[in-house]
This record gives C-alpha cells, sequence and structure tokens, in this order.
C-alpha cells in the first residue's frame, strides 16, 4: 500500500475489520463458554452470532458496492467519443441480428456501440428493439412498444426526460460513442 489514505485501502481493509469482529465474537463466546451454560444461553448466543455474521456480510456486501461503483465510475477503459456521421439506415445494420457485427443504440442522437451485451441488445433479448436505431423515445416511456422505438422524444413528459436522461448517463459511463445519427 502506497498511500495509507487511498480510497482502495479503505475500502480493502473494511472486510478485514469486519472479519476480525467476527473471529472476536466467536472467541468471546468459546471463552465464556462452560459446561455450565443453559441450552436456552447457548441458543441466544447462537443468535447473537448469527446476527454478526448476517450484518458483517451486509456490510461486506456495501463494501464490495462501493468499490465496485468508484472503481467503474470514471471508467478509464472508454475511447474518446466520435462523431462520424451514420445514417439511420446505416445504423439499422447494427441491430444485432448479424452476430459477426457489432450492435449500436442511439440515444438522443449518440450512437453507442453495446456489442459487449449481447445478452440484453442482441437479436431475440429484452432490449433488441433499442438495436440498430435511435429509440430515445421509447427508452424514456420505458416502453417495449415498436411505435415507441422512434428517435423523436419531444412528446415526453418531466418524468419520462428523466428516465431518458438516466439511460443517457448509463450508456455514458459504459458505452464508447461511435458517432452521431445524421439524415439520410
Ligand atoms: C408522465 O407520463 C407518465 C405516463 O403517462 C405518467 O405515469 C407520469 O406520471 C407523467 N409524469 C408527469 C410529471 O406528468
Amino acid at each position: 500500500m502506497s498511500s495509507p489514505n487511498s480510497w482502495y485501502e479503505t475500502l480493502t481493509s473494511t472486510p478485514a475489520l469486519v472479519a476480525g469482529a467476527i473471529g472476536v465474537s466467536i472467541a468471546a463466546i468459546f471463552a465464556v463458554g462452560g459446561t455450565n451454560r443453559t441450552a436456552g444461553q447457548v441458543k441466544e448466543q447462537v443468535k447473537e452470532v448469527a446476527h454478526t455474521l448476517a450484518t458483517a456480510e451486509d456490510s461486506k456486501g456495501k463494501t464490495a458496492q462501493v468499490a465496485a461503483s468508484v472503481m467503474s465510475a470514471p471508467s478509464t477503459e472508454l475511447a474518446p467519443p466520435k462523431d462520424d456521421p451514420i445514417t439511420p439506415s446505416q445504423l439499422s445494420q447494427f441491430d444485432g441480428s448479424d452476430p459477426s457485427k457489432p450492435i449500436y443504440v442511439a440515444i438522443k442522437g449518440r450512437v453507442f456501440d453495446v456489442t459487449a451485451k449481447p445478452e440484453m441488445y442482441g437479436k431475440g433479448r429484452g432490449y433488441n428493439i433499442f438495436a440498430g436505431k435511435d429509440a430515445s423515445k421509447g427508452l424514456g416511456m420505458s416502453s417495449l412498444d415498436i411505435k415507441d422505438a422512434v428517435p423523436d422524444y419531444s412528446s415526453l413528459n418531466e418524468t419520462q426526460m428523466h428516465t431518458l436522461n438516466q439511460w443517457e448517463s448509463f450508456f455514458e459511463k459504459r458505452y464508447n460513442v461511435i458517432g452521431k445519427v445524421t439524415s439520410e
């Protein structure tokens, strides 16, 4: 560990502290444990340890979540965004129907490369309706209806705009922008 204040050390040392705490409470039970304990007392202590373990598991889980979000937040693996023009008909070639081609999803005119997630956007998959096109309106409406899978999102209300913006920022953090949708 280079810096004692690094977030990495803080995160990685927390599970160790948690594990230490479990060790202490188990050791405590064995320390006070004699042959004169009643079954009821033993049961209570077992419950207590179970609770400690559950709590520890929970905080470990949270630690892992924090670590995951810290590590994925400023994704350094993303390439600089490109703004190569892509027409809607070109875009439609990348709808996941040909497994040898990339899969693209456009949001507000920006084209994202989601090839890494065929289980989401590939042919026959849950979000395939958004592949090979700009379906900003459908994303904002959380709609899988083909008639909503269109680029014009001007009819969205405030709640739906918020949903669309969440999709946009989710995509910005995870997928490379490989171009901009232009007219034919
Ligand atoms: C926006 O429209 C949706 C769907 O009709 C509705 O559930 C939501 O309450 C609306 N939000 C606002 C702020 O009008």
